[in-house]
Order: structure tokens, then sequence, then C-alpha cells
């Protein structure tokens, strides 16, 4: 997969060279450039925000760096013919998909996180201050499939942290990243539910257990020890997941606790 992240502040996103995401670049499974939005201007001061039309407090990024920075984005992912400059034509059948972080965007999930890995490419635009240009997005939807998202309901100052929250998670399912795809299986949210506790040696440590169960060797009724543990954790934590959660073989009505 290439991955394409526009931001004032690159250095932001150095950690996603880091760890397995690291290991994934150097494998050439990932694909990542992280592009400075201030080389697309051309003032001595690299500005790259403005006041706000209409009044009212802070700063709104300019629309023409982030057309410029774009438009190269478009030619690094292969979507338009040789040097963009201005308005080049597309040459993909379909638009690439450009990921807007905002907490006015749609919220992130491990759903959207699996159905993004699918994607070829990925452009991510890293606002700061009040927001970008409206217009930005109004042209980008012409080029792109843009896609305002949110990490959560909370507000950061930028797009960076949501961007290296959302790389690791897309970047983890990508086939080969995670040395053993079980792993992926059995984690919080892959099937709708929190995940169960884990435990590792000794089996008693400072007068707490490991639950008997887990050292009986009865696969049957470690899953079924697992499983009760999942509804029981998420009714307790995240009650409103139940209403989705995908926990086959068991219904909705058995999975009542
Ligand atoms: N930028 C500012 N707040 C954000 C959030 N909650 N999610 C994604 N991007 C953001």
């Amino acid at each position: 997969m290439r991955i394409d992240v526009v931001s004032i502040f690159p250095d932001y996103l150095a950690p996603l060279r880091l760890s397995l995401l690291g290991r994934a670049q150097e494998d050439g499974l990932l694909d990542l450039a992280v592009h400075d939005l201030r080389d697309f201007t051309f003032d001595r001061h690299r500005t790259v925000d403005d006041t706000p039309y209409g009044g009212g407090a802070g700063m709104v990024m300019k629309a023409e760096p982030w057309a410029l920075a774009l438009e190269q984005v478009l030619v690094a992912q292969g979507a338009v013919a040789g040097n963009a400059g201005h308005d080049a034509g597309p040459v993909a059948a379909r638009r690439p998909v450009l990921i807007v972080p905002s907490p006015a965007g749609a919220v992130f999930t491990q759903a959207m996180a699996y159905e993004l890995a699918e994607e070829p490419t990925l452009a991510f635009a890293c606002g700061r201050y009040e927001g970008i240009d409206e217009r930005v997005l109004e042209w980008a939807e012409q080029r792109f499939e843009v896609r305002p998202v949110s990490l959560g309901d909370y507000v950061l100052n930028g797009g960076e942290v949501a961007v290296m929250a959302m790389v690791e998670a897309i970047g983890r399912l990508l086939p080969g990243v995670v040395g053993n795809p079980e792993s992926l299986v059995e984690e919080s949210h892959a099937d709708g539910l929190l995940e169960y506790p884990v435990y590792t040696k000794p089996s008693s440590w400072r007068g707490h257990d490991v639950p008997e169960v887990l050292l009986s060797g009865n696969h049957g009724k470690i899953a079924s020890w697992r499983l009760e543990q999942q509804l029981r954790r998420t009714a307790a934590r995240r009650p409103e997941l139940l209403d989705g959660a995908d926990a086959a073989p068991f219904g909705k009505a058995e999975r009542a606790v």
C-alpha cells in the first residue's frame, strides 16, 4: 500500500518509521511518504494560513498550498499522468481515497480500518488552526474520494495524531505486517466485542491467581470462558457495542449477560 501524508509538521509522523510499521516499510509492504505543506508555498515566510473571511478567532489554512501538495500526491500515487502542473487530467479509473482528519468527521472504527486496508493508496491531509479553506475539499472531491474522519468525540490540535493512529490501525492489517495473523482474529473489535483478559507465568503472583480454567488444557472450556469474559467486559465497559456484535455462533439472545 502507498500512503501519502501532507502536514506542516512532517516530523510529527516520524514514529511511523519505528517498530512494526517501520519493518513493513523496510520489507516493501508499505510505502509511506510525508510531504511538508510549506514546500508548496512561495513567499519568504512559507505562509500556509490567513485570517478567516467573516471574522472570528484563529487562522484558516490557505487553499493554494493544499492544491499544489495534493496534486503532487496524485502524481506520486499514479492517479494523474506525468508532471501534474495545474489541474492535470485524471488517469486512474477510481479516485484515490483522501482522508481528512477532523472532529467533524465520521468516527474511525476497526471496520473502517479493514475497509481502508483494501485500498491500493491512501492520502491524509492534516489540518491545523481552525481548519482548511472549505474550497480545497470541493476541489479535492473531483480528484479524490474525500472522507472526513474523526478519531473520537474530542478535539486535537491538528490531524497528525489522528493520522498516526489511523495509519497504525490500517497498516497492521496489511498482509504480512503482523507476524502471526491469528492475533488479528482474537483482538478487541475483530468480532465487535472487547477482547478477553490474558495472563502469563507465574500462575500465582502476589496473591492473584490465573483463572483455573486456563490451566485445565480443555480448549472447549477455555473458548467458552473467553467468550463469556468478552461479553461481560463489553457489557460493563461498552454496552452499546453488544447491539452490533457478531459473536457467532452465539445468537443475540444467548449473548445476554
Ligand atoms: N483534528 C482535531 N481533532 C480531531 C479528532 N478528534 N479526530 C481527527 N482529527 C482531529
